[in-house]
């Protein structure tokens, strides 16, 4: 596990664009798994506007680590809100963009999904491999849509499922544990106060417990890195 930590925001989002583009420079074909909510948007603005030009588009395929339910044009939907803040801003080819479809029936959805990772990801270890997965944390410690009322679901034998949030009720569509874990790199971006708690359990007791999602993110690869703000890593103590 490697702890990037900045002082604000706007650093994380500077960081992580570096980490990205150095990770796009391959000749490869990279398949990356987005995430979503709100600490993206900083993100993604600065990854378009300063490296937009620079980052060949055409070899990076993009997914999504989970989906809400909703139609593409919702403002709830991750989908919008990444074509508002990236893709609307750089050239990538339509073909390369496997969004979720949120407007389908969720549980359809989730195989339809499943079968999209089968397909189009390298298969290692029998399961789908992304190169990078994406990952926010929620205060309560969730990550992608796997919430901690409903945990059993990081372990599923499926690629995707559907998820329930435990406020909202809203439906959503996420990948689960095994394709998190079986990644090449997983990058976690949590920014803000509120998440101080669970980032401090969860880097200081790595390992000694796992009641949230997010303490579950242990990828085979052993490739982990946490951007964090200041305030997100105010309680971890090095001394
Ligand atoms: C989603 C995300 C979710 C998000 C966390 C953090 O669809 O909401 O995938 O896991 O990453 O809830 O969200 P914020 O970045 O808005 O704090």
């Amino acid at each position: 596990m490697t702890l990037k930590i900045y002082d604000t925001k706007e650093q994380v989002a500077e960081e992580f664009s570096e980490y990205f583009r150095d990770l796009a420079a391959s000749d490869q074909t990279i398949h990356v798994a987005l995430s979503g909510g709100s600490t993206p948007k900083i993100i993604f603005d600065y990854l378009a506007e300063n490296f937009g030009s620079e980052i060949n588009w055409s070899k990076i395929k993009f997914y999504w680590g989970d989906e809400r339910c909703v139609a593409p044009t919702d403002s709830e939907s991750n989908y919008k809100m990444t074509v508002d803040h990236l893709l609307s801003k750089i050239e990538v080819p339509f073909f390369n963009i496997f969004r979720v479809l949120g407007e389908n029936d969720p549980e359809e959805e989730a195989q339809r999904y499943s079968k999209v990772l089968s397909d189009e990801l390298p298969i290692v270890n029998g399961i789908p491999q992304f190169d990078l997965v994406m990952l926010g944390m929620g205060d309560d410690g969730h990550t992608v849509s796997i919430f901690p009322d409903s945990i059993s679901l990081w372990d599923a034998k499926e690629n995707c499922v559907v998820a329930t949030h435990p406020d909202s009720g809203q439906k959503r569509v996420t990948i689960t544990g095994k394709v998190v874990n079986n990644s090449k790199a997983v990058a976690f971006l949590v920014t803000g106060a509120g998440k101080a708690e669970k980032v401090q359990e969860i880097v200081m007791l790595e390992g000694d417990f796992a009641n949230y999602p997010a303490s579950l993110v242990k990828p085979i690869s052993e490739n982990l890195t946490w951007f964090l703000d200041r305030d997100a890593a105010k309680n971890l103590d090095f001394s």
